[in-house]
């Protein structure tokens, strides 16, 4: 049986309870009865029969109103813990509060995620040799970059705007024997904060707190011929049910409202900046719900000399 439904049982009036009861006796004296009833007075035993369904149908219906009664009180619940929690509009603010709370909060909801991005750096790694990885919207890395914390073979540059998670990051990352090169920027403000090319550029978790698309085309410039994007982020679906992150502090929940991105948007976007999508697939929880998704797109040996000079729209494919 399931357990909510046994959970109602419980908290049943005792009216309700001493009906079942009566329900309960009643079906179990009819299944006596009618075994001895003599020819001619089944009848009487169909009647019964009648009588003992009405009143379990009362009963039934009785439980049900009480199971929505007390579904409809959770809700409330929920949506008045909702209205607790304080919607910050600034994105900078909003992470730099949460930032000490981040890694808590994400070891078990984003763990299949991370764990996508992680196993798309490392089968590259093992390809490459060694590989230079520009990390946008970086957050703590606890979960991502920390993961290489043995790996010489990386030159991780990480970018995030958010002063409380680059301290963060800098805490997770300080024993790492990781070559990092740390910047408190913008990522739309790409050509100002790096220089030169990576093999891999990453957005993990990193559109939905956007409020515009990146500008893919100027991100394409900032990797080698041969060199990926890597994409994740929060299932379109999800993040409309869901549509404030909220993250609980010391004093009270803290919410970002977030945007809903499509992967397929995503895939337009970057193959108009020139990038071929060469992976994508979306990411169950192990709760069984989908979650998230993964993009990856590789860009071709010929793509800077396209990219040079022309307008977005000029290498669009
Ligand atoms: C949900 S967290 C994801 C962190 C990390 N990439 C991960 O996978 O766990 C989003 C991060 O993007 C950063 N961010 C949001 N907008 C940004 C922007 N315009 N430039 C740089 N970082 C940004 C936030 O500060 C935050 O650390």
């Amino acid at each position: 049986m399931n357990p909510s439904f046994l959970s109602v049982l419980k908290e049943l009036d005792p009216r309700t309870k001493l009906l079942g009861l009566v329900v309960l006796l009643s079906e179990a004296l009819f299944v006596a009865a009618l075994a001895r009833l003599p020819e001619g007075q089944v009848i009487w035993g169909l009647l019964m029969c009648v009588v003992v369904l009405l009143a379990t149908v009362v009963a039934l219906v009785r439980i049900e109103r009480k199971t929505e009664a007390t579904a409809a009180a959770r809700r409330n619940q929920s949506s008045a813990a909702a209205q607790n929690v304080e919607i910050l509009p600034d994105r900078r603010e909003f992470y730099t509060r949460i930032a000490p709370y981040y890694d808590q909060r994400n070891t078990s909801s984003l763990l299949e995620t991370h764990r996508a991005v992680i196993t798309e750096v490392s089968e590259m790694l093992d390809d490459r040799g060694s590989l230079d990885v520009l990390d946008l919207g970086g957050g703590t890395g606890r979960l991502i970059a920390a993961q290489f914390f043995r790996e010489r073979r990386l030159r991780w540059t990480y970018i995030d705007q958010s002063p409380g998670m680059l301290e963060q990051f800098m805490r997770n990352l300080e024993t790492t024997a990781l070559r990092s090169e740390i910047i408190l920027g913008d990522l739309n403000n790409l050509d100002q904060l790096v220089t030169g090319q990576f093999d891999i550029v990453l957005l993990s978790l990193v559109l939905t707190s956007l409020p515009d698309f990146p500008d893919f085309t100027r991100m394409a410039t900032h990797i080698r011929p041969g060199g990926r994007l890597i994409v994740a982020d929060i299932d379109p679906a999800y993040s409309a049910a869901h549509p404030v992150f909220a993250v609980g502090t010391d004093n009270l929940a803290v919410g970002l409202e977030v945007i809903p991105r499509h992967p397929l948007d995503v895939i337009d976007r970057i193959t108009r900046a020139g990038l071929k999508t060469i992976n994508t697939h979306s990411i169950f929880r192990s709760d069984g719900v989908r979650y998230s998704y993964l993009v990856v797109a590789e860009k071709g040996a010929d793509e800077d000399a396209l990219l040079c000079g022309h307008a977005p729209e000029a290498v669009a494919k």
